[in-house]
């Protein structure tokens, strides 16, 4: 590790970062369908639950090992382990984090590609060129290639600039764009008649669903996909904070920020789609739920767009930068994970290891589009479903079983010396001992 580590200059920056990569396709997409599907404001209530009393502390654990190591994964747990099978254990599970991170890349890079395509949609329509925009709206393989391969390139530039050059520079460009963007058009669909029918199907609650154990499901898997736990992204983040920052506050600023951004874009989301309804736009799916799958943002508010005339051009062009601000600080978030690895352990040079680790997962990215069906569900549901839910569960062992306790304790105080007497202290370590694993496991096997 002769190479010095890049580190976050700012708080402002890592929080932009971090939060950069917690917002995404998850919190714009994923959060308010998952809402309005799965009873309104109960789904809200219980994800709000579940997120602080699980996926942040879960967070926390990342950062506090991220940062105490300054390592990527793989290294970073193996340094906490004292003995010789759980280092085994260590290594085995940073291995499949950086595996499971660059398959999720894999088919996020597809998603953001349709996001870019539907960007250029309204502008070529712009200037005049219809047949180009109907070229990029219409699902094919040859169009999802290719901007599968844009966006694997910009991802690619910014990480190969480094941390703060790349990282935390872009990040700290997008995500205040990305603020003001949603706040804007959640203004403008306010304006339009059916949005208070949205906003109703959004907040109000249907308590007989709290107790569904699917409700449970979605919303815990919904709290650690968008936190983007289990594979090491928080990890590796933590490891770029200085030693004077406290981490319980600037974890639960990210929570915050993630959980606020995804109310915030059910407020848009919702509303639109009962715009949607209002001008013809078919929002039900055959089984009588909302469309809540690609279809949603590939069909249901593109046609929302064009009963909008000339003003849903930019409100389209505002929407899909938008997404592709989301996706793309994400991304750079996962594909830091292996570049890290490959730096750090491989001593490879960083541009040429985005390079090359980019290069994988973009050749990965398009077997998938070749082979969509079925491949495309199964990574989801392999890498999501599976892998991340037991990652998250390694890690809390990681950090509450296998760890010193004092060892945690002095890397919290820095930064914060009175970490022993405060709540987070009181709290946090009986959570990610027992609560955390249990229900992890709980929630896994339902
Ligand atoms: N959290 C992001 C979202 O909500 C996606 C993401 C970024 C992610 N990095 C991750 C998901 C790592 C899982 C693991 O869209």
């Amino acid at each position: 590790m002769a190479a010095p580590r890049g580190e976050f200059t700012s708080r402002f920056g890592f929080l932009m970062a971090a939060s950069g990569s917690a917002v995404g396709l998850g919190n714009i997409w994923g959060f308010p369908t998952n809402t309005a599907s799965n009873g309104g404001a109960a789904f809200l209530f219980t994800y709000l639950l579940l997120a602080f009393a699980l996926a942040y502390p879960a967070l926390m654990a990342e950062l506090i090992i991220g940062r105490h190591a300054r390592a990527n994964a793989v290294t970073a747990l193996k340094s906490i382990s004292p003995g010789r099978f759980s280092q085994l254990a260590a290594v085995g599970v940073g291995f499949v984090g950086i595996l499971t991170v660059s398959f999720i890349l894999s088919f996020y890079a597809i998603v953001s590609g349709w996001m870019i395509a539907f960007f250029f949609d309204p502008l070529a329509r712009l200037i005049g060129m219809d047949s180009a925009a109907s070229w990029l709206t219409t699902d094919a393989e040859l169009r999802n290639s290719i901007f599968v391969v844009l966006f694997m390139v910009l991802t690619v530039s910014i990480i190969s600039a480094g941390v703060k050059d790349g990282i935390e520079k872009w990040a700290s460009r997008l995500m205040p764009s990305l603020i003001v963007i949603l706040i804007l058009l959640i203004g403008y669909v306010f304006t339009l008649p059916g949005a208070m029918d949205g906003l109703r199907a959004y907040l109000i609650p249907d308590f007989s669903r709290v107790a569904d154990p699917a409700l449970l499901v979605n919303a815990m898997g919904q709290a650690f996909f968008s936190l983007s736990l289990g594979v090491g992204t928080m990890l590796i983040y933590g490891s770029y904070i200085n030693k004077q920052e406290n981490l319980p506050v600037i974890g639960s600023l990210v929570a915050l920020l993630d959980v606020g951004i995804a109310v915030l874009a059910g407020l848009l989301i919702l509303p639109a789609m009962y715009v949607a309804l209002g001008n013809g736009v078919q929002i039900y799916d055959a089984s009588g739920g909302l469309i809540a799958g690609p279809g949603l943002i590939v069909s249901v508010l593109p046609a929302l767009f064009n009963t909008m005339g000339a003003v849903g051009l930019f409100v389209a062009l505002a929407f899909f930068s938008l997404m592709t601000i989301a996706s793309l600080t994400s991304s750079i978030s996962m594909l830091e994970v292996p570049v890290a690895y490959s730096v750090e352990n491989l001593g490879m040079e960083r541009r040429k290891s985005a390079v090359v680790m980019g290069s994988i997962i973009t050749v990965i990215s398009l077997l998938v589009v070749f082979n969509f069906d079925p491949w495309f569900d199964r990574v989801v549901s392999y890498t999501t479903e599976i892998s991340q839910p037991l990652l998250g569960f390694a890690f809390c062992i990681f950090v509450a079983w296998i760890w010193h306790r004092n060892e945690v304790l002095q890397e919290i105080r820095q930064g914060s010396p009175d970490a022993e007497s405060g709540l987070f202290w009181k709290i946090w370590p009986f959570y990610i001992k027992f609560i955390c694993p249990v229900a992890i496991l709980v929630v896994y096997f339902q």
